[in-house]
């Protein structure tokens, strides 16, 4: 009875040391969605419940470790036990109790993450090898980045052009697969809570550059979202460069060509036009419209030295109109 009150001493002791380690060393990213509340909870709970499991294990094992071990001149056998229904029971109901007990705080807690919000912004989401692409029918604007107001549920339905991808904002907690297929859109739904950026990370293995399927997600207040919807949607420029430039934001170009000179993926564009580049084949080539326009729509066709192939969609000559694509030649043209 001595030994059963100081291992039960020990493992309330050493459960509640083992749960604010657990707490505080920062385990989970910030906060910043209503759903992340929900999930949080769960995970609380099973930080306790791994602390008192971790505790219970090591205690019993250290404890009779060091309080029986074999005596000098004991070399007689134990005490055989065979079978005991008190504990078998014991030991399945406990454990059986648990799982229930989880399996209905997660339904739960499932079913408060997918609660609708008859108000929620609708975000139409592509992913693709490699990027992400939203639209926003009820403004009709296309972009690379995901712009959300903040305190507002979005409703995300999501394709994928190619293979299996996953839409993923840690901060936000929910995930979801997204899946090549007209007809298997899925459905994400969250509301933000604090402004700020994030980034969506591809949860899912889909290719050579997966781990760089990251694009930034903005949660604005909702005055500066509106702001950012009149300026996408207000005055559409007429020079062939400005809307270039928006161009190349609205379908992730610059996500791996900068336009400074900084390396990336894909050769970066500053005095790019009427320099001459090596090939991977050996050959030189002068960069003109000619060769632009076959790196847009052809992506493979003539890969600059130094890069690998493969790695741009080879989808931008459906995509793009041919205005839209002179329009991109002329603002990488201006770039000098
Ligand atoms: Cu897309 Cu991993």
């Amino acid at each position: 009875m001595k030994h059963l009150v100081i291992v039960v001493i020990l493992i309330i002791g050493l459960t509640f040391l083992t749960n604010f380690v657990l707490q505080s060393i920062g385990l989970l990213p910030v906060e910043a969605s209503t759903q992340a509340v929900i999930i949080d909870r769960l995970f609380d709970t099973h930080f306790l419940i791994i602390s008192f499991l971790f505790s219970l294990i090591l205690v019993f094992l250290v404890y009779s470790i060091v309080v029986f071990r074999q005596k000098k001149g004991d070399d007689g056998d134990s005490v055989h036990v065979t079978g005991s229904s008190r504990l078998e029971i014991v030991w399945t109901i406990i454990p059986l109790g648990t799982v229930i007990f989880f399996s209905y705080l997660g339904a739960l807690s499932l079913a408060e993450t997918l609660k609708v919000d008859a108000k929620a912004l609708d975000v139409k989401v592509t992913a693709g090898q490699w990027y992400w692409s939203y639209e926003y029918p009820d403004f009709e604007i296309t972009t690379d980045t995901l712009y959300l107001p903040v305190d507002r549920q979005v409703r995300l339905s999501m394709t994928s052009v190619d293979v299996i991808h996953s839409f993923w904002v840690p901060e936000f907690r929910v995930k979801q697969d997204v899946l090549p297929g007209e007809n298997l859109v899925k459905e994400l739904r969250f509301t933000p809570t604090i402004i700020g950026d994030y980034t969506v990370m591809c949860a899912e293995l889909c290719g050579g550059a997966h781990a760089y399927m990251n694009s930034p997600v903005k949660v604005l207040s909702s005055s500066d979202f509106q702001d950012w919807i009149d300026e996408e949607t207000g005055n559409i420029p007429q020079d062939p460069i400005s809307r270039g430039e928006k161009l190349v934001t609205k379908n992730g170009c610059v996500g791996c060509h900068s336009l400074d000179g900084a390396p990336g993926v894909g050769p970066t564009w500053l005095n790019l036009y009427g320099s001459e580049r090596k090939l991977n084949d050996g050959t030189t080539v002068i960069v003109d419209q000619e060769y632009l326009l076959n790196s847009i729509v052809n992506t493979n066709g003539q890969i600059v030295d130094g890069f690998a192939a493969n790695i741009m969609p080879q989808t931008y000559g459906d995509q793009l109109s041919e205005d839209e694509i002179n329009n991109i030649i002329a603002f990488i043209e201006s770039l000098k």
